[in-house]
């Protein structure tokens, strides 16, 4: 059963008020917000077992080792990944994609063609540019159309022998947009190009099935998954994974250091050098089993409602544009005002109460294309009610009523 109001008393900060108003909380695709569970599973870390991992014969860093590891192996089945040493613990996606992007400056040649979507976050751009330079590889662009979906011909015919890897995201985080990855995976996989899939924005919403996927890498960040900041996965084949020199060296990712040479651990912790984030991949498993408490079905009907409500409501309202109107999307709303800054609207707004994301959401290629400095974006989760749609339409009109 989907009772809104109870999923709401689970997150303690949806209690409080911003600017004397009670906090309505639409910038989910920047961070979600934090069930008491998942807080909890902080405090507790910190107050009964805090220890460093894969290191001490004492209990306690036995204990905090065994919690970890299960954090890991709940991630595996969460996501389908057929080996637990697949999942790699990183500091988030973006870290997830610089270590594949560094580790594949020692495979790519000058000739071979990358391919990167035209709806991606900066961080799924500036890592493979900086690759494409080192190994003089040529970057090539997917292009959008005015819908803010993927040109899938144009993708098709951009595929050769040339092209050695593909990347792109599974929603994009300024529009909304569900990439058909499934598609660009099995399309690339035809040339025997490998496919590195963005998840930060999708697994809020969706439950990927990465073995089914087929995917060659995918990340994820649990901050955007009712977890902790500074933790997160990538996720490779583990041919992919052998084959990848290490990305930081460091404590825990050595089999034996001489000052002659030193060999590598096994998978995963050939990429996992120094102490991680004990407490945050403990806490990001947590998450994981609250977010499945609530059900993948329930939170994508929640969500698409919400959506669909707020698109109505916001379409009616004279001179506002909506960028991003494929018909696969997330409940990601990015829109302007007519000749009204992102920034003044969201000002407005968060005078009451309301949080939105203002700006270009590390997204420049995608305002350059629509020409505009930047969108004010409403992303809704779960936990977000027709209430506070209701809230937000109101206070566009009165931002618009304000600044015309
Ligand atoms: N990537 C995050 C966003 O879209 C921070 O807001």
């Amino acid at each position: 059963m989907f009772n809104i109001k109870s999923i709401r008393a689970d997150f303690p900060i949806l209690q409080r008020q911003v600017n004397g108003k009670p906090l309505v909380y639409l910038d989910n695709a920047a961070t979600s917000q934090k069930p008491q569970v998942v807080i909890d599973a902080i405090v507790d870390y910190y107050s009964n077992y805090n220890a460093n991992i894969h290191r001490g014969v004492h209990a306690l860093s036995q204990e905090a080792t065994d919690k970890y590891e299960a954090a890991r192996q709940k991630i595996q089945h969460h996501f389908s990944i057929a080996k637990a040493h697949e999942v790699i613990f990183t500091s988030g996606t973006t870290q997830g994609i610089n270590l594949v992007a560094n580790g594949f400056a020692s495979l790519l040649k000058k000739g071979d063609e990358v391919l990167v979507s035209a709806l991606e976050h900066h961080s799924n751009i500036v890592p493979w540019q900086m690759l494409c330079e080192k190994t003089g590889a040529k970057l090539l662009v997917i292009p959008m159309t005015e819908e803010g979906t993927l040109h899938m011909e144009a993708y098709s015919e951009m595929l050769s022998e040339k092209t050695k890897l593909v990347f792109v995201n599974h929603i994009s985080n300024a529009l909304g947009t569900i990439n058909p990855i499934d598609e660009i995976i099995f399309k690339a996989h035809q040339v025997d190009a490998a496919v590195l899939v963005d998840g930060a924005q999708a697994c809020s919403h969706v439950k990927p099935d990465l073995k089914e996927l087929d995917v060659d890498f995918y990340v994820t960040s649990a901050h955007k998954m009712c977890g902790p900041t500074g933790v997160g996965i990538l996720y490779g084949k583990e041919a992919w994974l052998k084959k990848l020199p290490p990305y930081q060296g460091g404590g825990e990712m050595i089999a034996e250091v001489t000052f002659e040479k030193t060999t590598y651990a096994d998978l995963p912790h050939k990429f996992e050098a120094g102490t991680p984030n004990i407490c945050g991949g403990i806490a990001f498993g947590t998450a994981i089993d609250y977010l499945n408490h609530i059900g993948f079905e329930n939170i994508s009907v929640h969500e698409q409602e919400l959506l669909e409500y707020a698109t109505e409501e916001l379409s009616k309202i004279l001179g506002l544009k909506i960028y991003g109107t494929g018909t696969e999307k997330t409940s990601v709303i990015s829109f302007n005002l007519e000749n009204i800054h992102p920034y003044d609207v969201g000002t407005i707004l968060d005078k009451l109460g309301i949080a939105v994301r203002t700006g270009h959401h590390c997204a420049q290629p995608i305002m350059e294309y629509f020409k505009i400095p930047g969108t004010v974006r409403a992303s809704f989760a779960f936990y977000n009610t027709k209430e506070e749609v209701d809230l937000l339409i109101a206070g566009v009109k009165k931002a618009k009523q304000m600044l015309s």
